[in-house]
This record gives C-alpha cells, structure tokens and sequence, in this order.
C-alpha cells in the first residue's frame, strides 16, 4: 500500500500510509483507538476506496473496488464485528455469495450442500478448527463463530487473512488457541495481517509490527527485537505505565449488598445461583471468572435490567429489587454495559445525545419538557474535552461512524458523570488502546478514593488483579471464594475460575 490517504467528513484517517506485507508473515498493526487501522484494512478489502494512493498485490497495480474483488485476489477479512447470518447453518455462511456455481445436468444452478460441507470437514480438520457444519449460527458461540469467520476464508481460498481485533471477545484459553491457529496458517505459507490491542499478543505471534497514530504511519518495527514498553509509548506518542500504581482501599461502610440472589434465564434456569456478597464505599469489589458464568446476568440484575429473580438488592440500605432502570439511577447507579452497542449507546443519535441519555429529562438539559440545545452542547464539549472522546465532528458525530474505543469512552464519560454512589464497570476496557486502558483505570481509581463503591466484571484476569481490593471468583452462577486480593495469586484466583471450591483445599 503506497501513500495512502482516506478521509472521512471532519477526519483525515489515514494519512500518506505506505507499508509493504510480505508473503508468509504475521504482520501485526498497533495504534490508538481512531488511528485508522480498520480504515486501512477496509480499504485493502474492498469496503472503501483511498482517496489517495495506490495497491499493489503480489507486484501488480490493484483497484480494488469490492469485498468480491478482493477475494478474487485471495484477501480474506475477519471484521471486529462479526458478518454471519445468524438463522443460517454454518454451511450455509460460508458458502453465501459463491452458491448458484454449479449446474445440474449442465445448465441449472444449484447449491450443493453436501458438496460443501465435506469441503469445510476437510478444511476444519486441516486446521485444527472443529465445528459442526449444520449447526445454526445463531446458536453456536462467539469463538465457533469466529472459527466459521476463519473457515469462510480459507474456503474462499483466500491467501491473505486479515483480522481486526480477532482476540477482543475471547477467553483467555480461546486466544491461545486462536494464536496456535494463525501459527498454523502462517506455517501453512498464508500472510497473517492481525490488528490486536495487546502487545503480549504481538510479541508472541507477529514478526513486524507496524504503528499508526492518528492516521499516519509512525514506525514499522521487528517485533523480536522490540520491547513492550517500546511499542506502547510509541503507539501513544507518550510514556505510558504497564502496571497500576495505586494505594491501599480504605472501605467504608456497604453501598450494594446483594443477599441470595437468583437470576433466572428465559429457560426458568438459574444462571446466578444464590449469590450474596458486599461493595463498601471506596473499594473496588472485582467479579473474576471465564466468560459465561453468570456475571453479566449478575451485573444486569442490579442495574434492572432483568427481573426474573429472587433475593434482595440493597443500596444503601434500601431494597431496590422492584424499582425500574430509571428509578435505580436515580437512587445512584451507574452502569457501563458489556455490549456497549446494543445497550450502552442509541448509535444513530449523535454523541451529545448519547451524552445525556440518562438525564435529558431534567434541568439543566430539559426545561418545561423543551431540550436545552445550548446547554448540551456546552456539556458535550466539556466531557469530550474531559475523557479525550476522539471523533471528526465532535458532539455532532453521530455515534454509529466513531471508532469502537471511543464509543466506549463515551459510555464512561457519560456514566461516570452521573455521580453515582454505585459504578457497575462491565468489561471496561474491551477493545480498548493501552493509554486508554490507563485512563479508564485511573478514573477508576480516582472515583474509589472519592468513596465510590465500584463493582468490577472483567474476563482480563491481568486487570481484575492489578485494580481489584477485593475479588469474588464466580463459577457456574455461585461464589467460590470472595477475599482481599492482595491474599490470593492470580494463579488461585484462575483456579476457582476452573470450579474449585474454598473448602477443596483445606
Ligand atoms: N464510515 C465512517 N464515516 C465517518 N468516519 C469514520 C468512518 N469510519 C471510520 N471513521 C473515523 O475514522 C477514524 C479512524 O477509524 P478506524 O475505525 O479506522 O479506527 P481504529 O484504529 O480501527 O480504531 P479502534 O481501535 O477503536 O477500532 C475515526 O476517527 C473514525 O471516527
Ligand atoms: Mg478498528
């Protein structure tokens, strides 16, 4: 790719790139949130056009006007959200957009199913990616549905493979695995072009690692020979902490007290089991355990959004159980969603609107039930200014074309704003820069030494056990152990993770 330059309404997000992948190698791309690292890789397959700049694959000049056309040239893409139709079979996904092909009896096109399907057994055998090829998508989860991602490619035949932040909606055991799976395709003779967050990630797979900041490339590097640190301050553009500095909690007295709760499932089947546990004033109370285990229900249960339960929710004091999402901020709850975009975010409407989206109905944003224009914008700017939301138009942007990182920024700005007594963080930092991850741990912390109670849901082991002061491991919807973290190893902790239980091991 040669001087290429992309520009949105408000936004140059690539700015005179030229990088050079060579046949073979997992190359790796770093940058910031918005520094135009999906842009880039669209625009190699077929989504978008440069603006400027030219493409050449394999030697040869290349206008590469559609996703079709680049799998012609053999690219194949992962996106950062997934494109499968979810009430078709995983034959079906993949083989969509080549049916019709083949022709029965010489002249009528048809779908040979059976055909592919034996096509796609081969090709999950080859490499390690077991799935059941008659399964509904709909059904499977988010790791299957990456595999069938992957499986959509090579059965394109696709030579080169990108993939845009494959491991940001995985289990650590499934990034392993996802890591031996490149390995594998790289030894395959396939090139690797992997966008990833995580520097631990790069330095374990990748060869060359390009960095871009605010659209313009910084620096390729040789990942073997480059240090972590080294990669995150120039991604950043600053020196950034890999570790959390942070002094010891001084708890005061119970904001949420939660007392045998039970959160049932559309099913009647009790996904949080009996579960009950304390969040003081000024702690960060950290609920660790692999994806699936009841803690998102948990978490949705206290912020109201599910209310098939029993057991009591008490903040301050008082039972919440029965109020509704509103009335439950306004008792002080704030709630960052793990699906930032389906729960967390109204993505047609701009950022200012998303801003206010739980206090739009009083003052200073509504008089007598007329929207105060001036005031939101003026409290847009402020919080923009504040969390450093990146976007082209600023409080005009509307959220659906920010960058994923930022619209997570949004969601934080947004709620941390509400002064809460209670912050419920749901996978904070998923998808998010290493400044941005330092940023959101730090106002974590800045609102725990306030007196907030903070309740923490992370799958990142790595950031329940640099932020947590206390830490519940949750297993099959029931408690294994609760304990201050700094009595247990993240070693313990992983193995109630696994479904140990305290007493096993006196
Ligand atoms: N379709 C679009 N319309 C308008 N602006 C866009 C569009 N797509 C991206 N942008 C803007 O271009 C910039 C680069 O976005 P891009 O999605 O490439 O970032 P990224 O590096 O992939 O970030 P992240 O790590 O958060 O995924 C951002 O400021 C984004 O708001
Ligand atoms: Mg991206």
């Amino acid at each position: 790719m040669k001087h290429i330059s992309k520009r949105f309404p408000g936004i140059l997000a690539n700015n005179d790139v030229t990088i050079q992948i060579k046949k073979g190698e997992i190359f790796a791309i770093l940058g910031e949130n918005g520094a135009g690292k999906s842009t880039l890789m669209s625009m190699l397959f077929g989504m978008y056009e440069p603006d400027e700049g030219e493409i050449f694959i394999r030697g040869k000049k290349e206008k590469i006007t559609s996703p079709a056309y680049a799998g012609k040239l053999n690219i194949g893409m992962v996106h950062q959200h997934f494109k499968l139709v979810s009430d078709y079979t995983i034959t079906e996904n993949i083989i969509l957009g080549l049916a019709g092909q083949e022709k029965k009896w010489g002249f009528l096109p048809y779908v040979d199913l059976r055909r592919a399907s034996k096509k796609i057994a081969e090709l999950s055998h080859n490499y390690g990616l077991e799935v059941n090829p008659d399964d509904i998508v709909g059904q499977i989860g988010v790791s299957v549905q990456q595999r069938v991602e992957i499986l959509k490619m090579l059965y394109r035949e696709a030579e080169i493979l990108i993939f845009d932040e494959p491991t940001a909606v995985l289990t650590p055991q499934e990034i392993s695995f996802l890591l031996q799976i490149i390995r594998k395709l790289r030894a395959a003779g396939k090139t690797i072009i992997l966008i990833t967050h995580k520097l631990a990630e790069i330095k374990e797979v990748a060869d060359r690692c390009a960095i871009l900041n605010r659209g313009r490339l910084v620096d390729v590097l040789d990942v073997a020979s480059t240090s972590m640190q080294k990669m995150a301050n120039l991604m950043v553009g600053r020196e950034v902490s890999l570790t959390l500095q942070k002094k010891p909690a001084e708890p005061g007295k119970n904001i949420l007290q939660v007392e045998n709760l039970i959160v049932y499932n559309q099913h009647k089947f009790p996904v949080v089991n009996n579960v009950s546990f304390a969040v003081r004033a000024g702690e960060i109370f950290a609920i660790a355990g692999v994806a699936g285990n009841g803690q998102v229900e948990l978490a949705d249960a206290i912020a109201g959004l599910r209310t098939n339960i029993t057991g009591n929710i008490y903040l301050n004091g008082k039972n919440i159980k029965n109020l509704n999402i509103r009335q439950r901020t306004a008792q002080g709850i704030s709630f960052i969603p793990e699906d930032r975009q389906k729960y967390g975010l109204v993505m047609d409407f701009t950022l200012a609107q998303n801003l206010i989206l739980k206090s739009y109905y009083h003052l200073p944003f509504a008089r007598h039930g007329v929207l105060q224009t001036a005031a939101i914008k003026e409290y847009s700017r402020k919080l923009i200014a504040e969390y450093d939301i990146r976007s082209s138009e600023g409080g005009a942007t509307v959220v659906r074309q920010m960058s994923g990182g930022n619209q997570q920024k949004a969601i934080i700005a947004r709620e941390t704003e509400l002064h809460s007594e209670l912050l419920i963080f749901v996978q904070p930092t998923r998808g998010l820069d290493i400044g941005a991850i330092e940023n959101i741990h730090k106002q974590m912390l800045q609102e725990r030494d306030k007196g907030k109670a903070i309740l923490l849901i992370s799958l990142e082991l790595d950031e329940i056990m640099s932020c947590a002061d206390t830490i519940g491991v949750i297993y099959n919807g029931q408690m294994q152990k609760i304990a201050a973290a700094n009595t247990m190893t993240t070693a313990e902790v992983g193995r109630y993770m696994m479904g140990v239980k305290s007493d096993d091991e006196q």
